[in-house]
């Protein structure tokens, strides 16, 4: 597996890749979760590449950038073992060089549900992502459906940007209890650990009322958040039924929708999804 830490290298190894190229960009401190999609990538692509970049520009001031888990040699075995050919590894001067400006904003859909509590937070995805597309070029880009908001707002600046890849999805990987894998998750304490299962649990409630029939939008809601109220350790950040395109919040379902939430469970804020249709 070879590793680049600056542009200029990984240039020159990124060429030399045999295609299609399929790309995982992530923030490491990896799990089973980013190496579910290392390995769609190696099924579908003749070369995978992944990068290792905690992004200044997602973190809000108050968020935990500074304390985001990291650990390179660890991750730099599991991505060399999952049969990964490239490694970009940049610091924050190569991503971002003195005098970088350049912004992408994909306008209101960037400003609700996550984008909504974490100001900004979609302008730095947007940004970080846009550059990697165009560091690699890649034929695929794999992204989590864990990070739902993530997967509609990657999807929309590839498309008008025009950058030539695939943005493919996949679907979130869990514990055996339901708790969705996640570099935050190293924040819980035991007890908060167990807690913490609420999150899938009462997306699992919602799933289950959907598929007995309900559609109404405000119930969903309630059900998550009655459910979320009895974990003495949760507390629920918000709870969203959306049309799963455009993000709008929903009053009656009749097509795909997604229902969405955050939670702080301690000192950890968590989120997961799931998919009714
Ligand atoms: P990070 O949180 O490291 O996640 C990298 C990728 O792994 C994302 O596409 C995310 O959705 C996916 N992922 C995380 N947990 C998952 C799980 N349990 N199941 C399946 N996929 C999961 O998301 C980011 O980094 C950053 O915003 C990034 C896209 C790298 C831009 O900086």
């Amino acid at each position: 597996m070879k590793v680049a830490s600056t542009v200029e290298d990984l240039r020159g190894m990124q060429r030399e890749l045999p295609r299609p190229l399929g790309l995982v960009p992530t923030m490491g401190f990896l799990h089973d979760g980013h190496l579910a999609l290392v390995r769609a990538a190696r099924e579908q692509n003749l070369s995978v590449a992944a990068s290792i970049f905690v992004n200044p520009k997602q973190f809000g001031p108050s968020e935990d950038f500074a304390s985001y888990p990291r650990d390179l040699n660890r991750d730099l075995g599991l991505l060399d073992t999952a049969g990964v050919d490239l490694v970009f590894v940049p610091s924050v001067e190569e991503m971002y060089p003195t005098g970088f400006s350049t912004v992408v904003d994909v306008g209101p859909i960037g400003d609700v549900l996550e984008g909504a509590r974490r100001p900004g937070h979609f302008r730095g995805v947007a940004t970080v992502v846009a550059r990697l597309l165009g560091l690699f070029q890649p034929q695929r880009a794999y992204f989590g459906q864990k990070d739902a908001q993530q997967c509609v707002v990657v999807k929309k600046l590839t498309r008008e940007l025009g950058f030539p890849t695939d943005i493919v999805v996949v679907p979130t990987v869990r514990e055996p209890d339901g708790l969705a894998l996640s570099s935050r998750n190293v924040y819980l304490s035991p007890a908060e650990r167990i807690a913490a299962r609420v999150l899938s649990a009462s997306l699992r409630s919602a799933l289950a009322a959907y598929q007995g029939g309900e559609r109404d939008a405000d119930r969903l809601r309630d059900q998550v958040s009655q459910m979320v109220t009895q974990e003495p350790l949760a507390r629920l950040d918000y709870v969203s039924v959306a049309d799963a395109w455009t993000l709008e919040e929903l009053q009656h379902i009749n097509g795909a929708a997604i229902v969405s939430m955050a939670a702080w469970v301690g000192k950890a804020r968590l989120i997961d999804n799931v998919l009714l249709m």
